[in-house]
């Protein structure tokens, strides 16, 4: 489980992914969102705000909402639900930017479900893991066996097709090791209590400066006719 306070703390902090994230949305695959939306693990909320404004939406999260300063559109509908209890027959676009690493432990449970909301489209975000992130996610998988780091998806979704992947760059900066290691802690789920020590010092032998730059990619599907 991660805290909102962590998606906020990252997002507004460290990584600027999804300004990036909303530029390219907004500029190019407009098209692709189609209503309802459901967008999978939606924590601020910030890129169903600024993207789609007068579309039909489901944001849905395990986390709870903001109270105070929350912003949706009257379009927008806010559920606090575990992605595999919701439900909805108008679902046309399933959106899943950077929630993939904590629905897909079973990838048959994920495709049938995928399957079962039955959308024309579904776009995944994703780290491509190539190059240094790559080289960090193969060490920490072995160093910290309970963590479950973000990977792209390692399976077909049947009766889809991938009809077209956006790679882009982003950045990932901090001012000390210690609080890089705690956000990759956030991005590869290393458990709470496994100590960071041994990736505090490993990413000081492998980094000059805390800041890791890295490619995601925008993986968008579509039903096969
Ligand atoms: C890394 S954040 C990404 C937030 C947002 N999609 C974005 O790109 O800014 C992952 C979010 O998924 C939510 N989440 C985790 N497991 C979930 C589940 N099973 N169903 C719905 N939301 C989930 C978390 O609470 C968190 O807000």
């Amino acid at each position: 489980m991660i805290t909102l306070e962590q998606v906020k703390l990252f997002k507004n902090e460290y990584c600027e992914e999804n300004q990036i994230i909303i530029h390219l949305i907004n500029s190019n695959l407009q098209n692709y969102f189609l209503e309802s939306i459901l967008d999978v693990g939606c924590g601020m909320g910030d890129i169903a705000y600024a993207c789609w404004k007068n579309k039909k939406a489901y944001l849905i999260d395990t986390n709870p909402i903001e109270k105070e300063g929350s912003v949706y559109h009257d379009k927008h509908q806010y559920i606090q639900c575990d992605f595999y209890k919701f439900y909805a027959e108008d679902v046309s676009t399933i959106f899943v930017s950077h929630t993939l690493q904590f629905i897909d432990h079973n990838l048959t449970k994920l495709t049938l479900r995928l399957q079962l909301l039955n959308p024309r489209y579904i776009i995944i975000i994703v780290n491509e893991n190539q190059d240094f992130l790559g080289k960090l996610v193969r060490w920490v998988k072995k160093k910290y066996p309970d963590a479950h780091p973000e990977e792209p998806l390692k399976k077909d979704i049947p009766n889809y097709a991938l009809i077209s992947q956006l790679s882009f760059d982003t950045q990932l900066v901090c001012k000390e090791f210690s609080q890089l290691a705690e956000q990759i802690r956030y991005m590869m789920l290393i458990p709470v209590e496994d100590d960071l020590d041994l990736l505090v010092n490993w990413l000081k032998q492998n980094l000059t400066d805390p800041t890791i730059n890295f490619k995601q990619s925008i993986d968008i599907y579509e039903k096969n006719c």
